[in-house]
Formats: C-alpha cells, structure tokens, sequence
C-alpha cells in the first residue's frame, strides 16, 4: 500500500470494541468529575502559536521539538494543540471568566492533542487528554482535593497499584535561588552536556534535570535539590498537602528530582505512575501541577491555579492489561433467533420490543443455522440467547438461555423484561461496570 494510505506514524485507528472500551474511561471520568464540581469546556483543536511560546514557554521540549505549526492561508502562525492547559486558560481570559462569582471555577476537557515525539509502547503523536483545571484558589486542600478526585477516578476504574509521585517545585523566589544554584553546578561542566541542556542552561536550568538524554547521567543525578532552596512558605504548603494526602491514605512518594516539563508550573507538581501485572511501564498516566502565574501570562489578571490531565491511551493500556472490562464489554444482552423464515417478524418484534425497553438486542435475519448461531452467541459473549419458533409464537411465549448459567427456560413475553433485569443485574445503581468497590462486587 502506498505510504499516503496507512496511518501517519504515531497515530492510531481505534475500532468499535476499543472505542467503546474508550468512551467507558471518560464516561467514568466525567462522573467521577461532576461529583467535585467540574463542568466542561471546549475549546479548538488548533490556536495561535504564540500563545504556547508563552504558557507552555520557550524552554519546554514541546514547544521546541514537538510542536505541528503552520501558516494557515491567511499567513498566521497556527498550532495544533500540544495539551489543553493554555488552550483553556485563553478561553477563562477572553470569556471573563476569572470575574464569575462563585470560585473555584473547575473545568474539564477532552480531546486530541498533538506532539511530534519519537512513538513507541504508550507513546503517540495523537494523544487523548482528559484534563481538569480549577482556577481561583491558592491552597493545599484543593490541591489535595484534585490529586484525590484523580485517586478515586482510577479505585473506579478497577485501577488500584498506582503511585503519585510529587514534588514541589517552590515559588518563584524558590525557584530564582535554585536557578542560581544549579547554574553554579553546571556551569564547569557545560561541555559534558547535550546540545539542547546547553541552551536549557541559559533558558531554564530546571530543564536539564528531565532532559531525555542526560537525564539519567551522574552529574545531573547529583545536581542540587529543589527542597534546599525552597523559602518557608513554600516549604510549608507542601508540607500541609503532604499532611492531607496522608490523611486520606493516598499512595505517594515523594520524588525530589521532578521537576516536570512545561514552564508554567510552580509549586506542587505531580505525576501518576502504574505498571501492567506483568511489570511494563508506559510512562505517567497522567500528569500536572499548580500554574499561579499562567491566566496572567495569557492576559488576563492574577488567578491561581492547579490542573492535571489523564492520557487516556494509557489508561486503555493498562485496563486492558488488567482485563478491566472483561465484565463491561459485552456487545448485546440478547440475541434473538427465529427458527425458519416464517418467525423471522416475530423475532424481530421481540428484539424491537427489548430495545424500546433499554436492552441492547440484536435479531438474527441472515437464516443462520443454530450451531453457527450459537458460534456467535459465545464468541460475542452475549449473555442472552432467545429462540422463537411457531410454538412460541402461537403462545406469545420464548425459549431463553442464559449462555453463562446455561439455564433454558420458556417464558411468557409479558415476564422477559424482568427476567433478562434479574439476569443482567441491571438493578446494579453505580455503572461501574463491576469494577468498583461497591457492595454488589
Ligand atoms: P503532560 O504531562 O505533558 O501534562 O501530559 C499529561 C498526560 O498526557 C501524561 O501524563 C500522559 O499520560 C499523556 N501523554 C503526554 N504525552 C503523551 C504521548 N506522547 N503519548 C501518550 N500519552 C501522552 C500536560 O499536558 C499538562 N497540560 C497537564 C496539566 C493540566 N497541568 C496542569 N493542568
């Protein structure tokens, strides 16, 4: 096939059985938000350059490498997306939001974004992000309150052996004193450096500590911490927030060393990590921290803020690893099958008729033989297998097999709802699928 008709490298088809698997994550995601608040926004797939140039700042790898930029015909510099912070926080400056009433204001998003990166395992060039911000307070309780809506979001999910790793990288007079410290590291050792982490220590040495290449060397290593050079305030806040979390028994490591990627952050920052049963690791699932000064970067005026985003690939990797929607994914509750052409409308009434009542039902009309019915029954994993022939026409009755228990019974029309609800336990209130905490699991 020539090289114009496969997949742009990074990129990826998601076919029904994974898109579905995809619209159950947010699905999930989006409850789990409404309970803290969060209402969502939509903002454009692509937006001026300059407005990453400034929030996700020049110093950033996405903004120097990873970035799809073209001039549209009008002859503007134009961005795909690189992430949905600066995007979002350009709407809450031209919408005014920053001067509604009632703060916090907390919004979610989701949707593409797009970086040039090197792709491998977990790695894309089209990312999904499902993100949260919440502007207009500067405390250590919301930012617990984020990491803890990020904590249940996954218990909900069926995903229990994560870690936060969290830092803080201070304010910005903690920042200034570090910037100075590790200049004074770095600067006799400049030559054994990278190309790039030469220009970071000009442009922002904090860089050259989550640099690709010379991240792991023992001089970077060995570079001076963030916590020695914090001023009191900052030290205390995360201090606090460290108190919260233990508080509410989320798992979290401190990690000294990160610092993470994008310019506009300050103090808390935080990154969720999880291995697959088998011990891959696909990177963070999910990733963000505090940005006090960034709504005033884009133009508008002083407001605090913390966010995160959940790359939502990765967290279709890993629940897969987990076989998390084995008890979710299923493609109908029942699968109706006439036998002979003469009770083919009848069948298809029968699965009209579940339909109408919120049952997805399918109606076999291809005049298939039983065993190769039933092939599809087990293949497709449908847990209902309903049969109707002239006798059961004649009597308004079914034949229904519950393909799990492989209990056969025939049934009365009038009973069928119930008994598919008993069967399906569609009484089950959370939707969770099967995979939460709750008492019917
Ligand atoms: P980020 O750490 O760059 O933060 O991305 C957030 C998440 O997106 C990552 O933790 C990861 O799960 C996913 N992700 C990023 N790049 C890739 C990739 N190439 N392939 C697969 N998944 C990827 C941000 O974008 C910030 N805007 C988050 C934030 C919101 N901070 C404050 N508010």
């Amino acid at each position: 096939m020539a090289e114009d008709y496969k997949l742009p490298r990074g990129t990826q088809d998601f076919l029904p059985l994974t898109s579905e698997k995809i619209s159950y994550i947010e699905y999930m995601l989006k409850s789990v938000a409404g309970l803290y608040g969060y209402h969502e926004i939509r903002t454009p797939i692509f937006e001026h350059t300059n407005l990453f140039l400034r929030s996700v700042g020049e110093s950033s790898d996405i903004v120097n490498k990873e970035m799809y930029t073209f001039l549209d015909k009008g002859g503007r510099s134009i961005t795909l997306r690189p992430e949905g912070t600066a995007g979002v926080m350009r709407a809450f400056v031209e919408n005014k939001m920053y001067a509604l009433p009632d703060t916090p204001i907390k919004l979610y998003y989701d949707g593409p974004v797009f970086r040039y990166e090197r792709p491998g395992a977990g790695r894309y060039r089209q990312i999904t992000q499902f993100g949260f911000e919440c502007l207009g307070v500067h405390s250590p309780l919301i930012d617990a309150e984020l990491i803890l809506m990020n904590t249940s979001m996954l218990y909900m999910l069926g995903i229990k052996d994560f870690v936060v790793k969290i830092n803080t990288i201070g304010d910005t007079q903690s920042r200034e004193n570090y910037k100075v410290e590790l200049r004074k590291y770095f600067e006799n050792h400049l030559d054994e450096l990278c190309e790039d982490c030469k220009r970071r220590f000009e442009q922002n040495p904090l860089r050259i500590l989550d640099c690709k290449v010379d991240g792991e060397k023992e001089l970077v290593l060995n570079a001076p911490i963030i916590t020695d050079y914090l001023t009191e305030e900052s030290r205390e806040y995360f201090n606090k927030l460290l108190s919260y979390l233990d508080k509410f028994g989320v798992p979290y490591e401190v990690d000294n060393r990160l610092v993470r990627g994008l310019d506009y952050y300050c103090d808390t920052v935080f990154e969720i990590k999880c291995k697959t049963p088998d011990g891959k690791d696909y990177g963070a699932i999910g990733a963000g921290g505090r940005y006090d000064g960034l709504v005033e970067q884009v133009g508008g005026p002083h407001t605090p803020g913390i966010g995160m985003a959940f790359g939502v690939e990765r967290l279709l990797l890993l629940l897969d690893s987990y076989n998390a929607f084995d008890n979710y994914i299923n493609s109908f509750d029942a699968y109706v099958m006439p036998i002979g052409k003469e009770c083919l409308d009848f069948a298809f009434e029968i699965t009209m008729f579940l339909r109408s009542n919120g049952f997805k039902a399918e109606c076999e009309m291809q005049g298939k033989s039983m065993k190769s019915f039933f092939k599809s029954v087990d293949r497709q994993k449908v847990p209902f297998a309903i049969i109707v022939g002239e006798e059961e026409m004649k009597n308004g009755t079914c034949n229904i097999k519950n393909t799990f228990t492989k209990e056969q019974v025939t049934i009365n029309l009038d009973d069928l709802c119930s008994y598919l609800n008993k069967g399906l336990n569609k009484e089950h209130e959370c939707q969770c699928g099967g995979n939460c905490n709750c008492e019917k699991n």
